[in-house]
């Protein structure tokens, strides 16, 4: 191998191992900067003779060319890579799926309750929250429930193993009703001495409590208290009132409602609401949906307020019953089993 092509192979190598084009310029100024291999050959022709200088120029000019052009081929094969690895570590798969915001929507029963607001809400109605863990005076004895009476029996209240600071039991309320006395009692004494009295008007929807439990009852569900009392509120405001909120909660125009009579301690006289649709699957068939009645003097009296001039009705109800026939859900469960599968159908 002669000196010009060991300087040849040399370059050769340099260049390949270069990894980068910074480093690629440095190996070249080895061999054909001011000071590298070939301008030294070129130096070393001085001393030739005219004819020397012929032969040793082509060669060496030949030598230079070699490799300018394995310089020039390691430049573009850098450029390349380093264009491929941009590509690469810029790429976009615009095929991907987008990134969604995963967007929850609020609980069938939740729907049912916001419903039940706006429109009582519409005709004058306050709504009020409650304790769910109660004392049993709130939840029976000012309901006007004998001691005795089986609503308080340990087969369908759960009782908390607790007293509160006035010494009285508690327990999971039963159902929504103690919020009348509740409100009634705040609503009397902030307007004491006031003349004439505003009417009551409230709903009081929450979570209730029962040792109860297949595909119609849940040990905790819901209900909506509803409580009317001024000096001249009667049956015909409850028929007129229940009837419009049915209509409007189920944007049927068809529903028909009746009283039938029924028993609670803190009515009298006491009836259960039906309804019935005047189309659709259900039609024709008088459906159980509330209890209600003329709050009984007992109670009016536990409000705070005299019986003998206040008088008016209450009514409870279930949004779960109203929820499963709005949506056309069949097992109660269903509402509250967590299942997104049930529950995102409602978004
Ligand atoms: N509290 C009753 C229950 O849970 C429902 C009820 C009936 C509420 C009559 C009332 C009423 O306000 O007047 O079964």
């Amino acid at each position: 191998m002669t000196d010009l092509d060991s300087i040849l192979s040399q370059a050769q190598t340099a260049f390949e191992a270069a990894p980068t084009s910074a480093e690629l310029e440095n190996a070249k100024a080895r061999f054909l900067g001011k000071t590298g291999q070939v301008t030294e050959l070129l130096k070393g022709m001085a001393a030739l003779s005219v004819e020397e200088k012929k032969a040793r120029g082509a060669q060496i000019n030949q030598l230079k060319s070699a490799i300018e052009s394995a310089l020039q081929a390691r430049r573009d094969a850098l450029a390349r890579a380093e264009l491929e690895s941009q590509l690469r570590s810029e790429a976009l798969d615009v095929t991907l799926p987008g990134r969604q915001r995963g967007a929850g929507g609020l609980h069938p029963v939740s729907l049912a309750i916001e419903r039940i607001e706006a429109i009582f809400g519409s005709m004058g109605f306050d709504v009020a929250e409650g304790p769910e863990i109660e004392t049993d005076w709130m939840s029976f004895t000012a309901l006007n429930n004998p001691e005795n009476h089986p609503a308080r029996s340990m087969q369908d209240t759960f009782y908390v193993d607790m007293k509160d600071a006035q010494g009285r039991w508690l327990n999971l309320r039963p159902h929504t009703s103690p919020m009348q006395v509740r409100y009634a009692r705040a609503h009397a004494q902030k307007h004491a001495g006031q003349e004439p009295m505003p009417e009551i008007r409230v709903i009081a929807p929450g979570r209730t409590y029962r040792v109860d439990s297949d595909a119609t009852h849940s040990p905790m569900f819901h209900q909506c208290e509803g409580l009317w009392i001024g000096e001249h509120i009667s049956f015909k405001d409850l028929k007129v009132v229940f009837t419009d909120f049915l209509r409007r909660f189920f944007e049927d125009d068809s529903i028909q409602t009746r009283f039938r009579p029924s028993y609670f301690p803190f009515t009298e006289p006491s009836a259960e609401i039906d309804m019935m649709f005047g189309s659709g699957p259900l039609q024709g068939r008088w459906l159980e949906l509330a209890g209600s009645g003329q709050v009984h003097p007992n109670v009016v009296r536990n409000y705070g307020l005299d019986p003998e001039r206040y008088i008016g009705f209450a009514f409870g109800m279930g949004p779960d019953r109203l929820a499963m026939l709005r949506y056309g859900v069949s097992d109660l469960r269903l509402f509250f089993e967590g299942d997104l599968r049930f529950l995102s159908q409602f978004r």
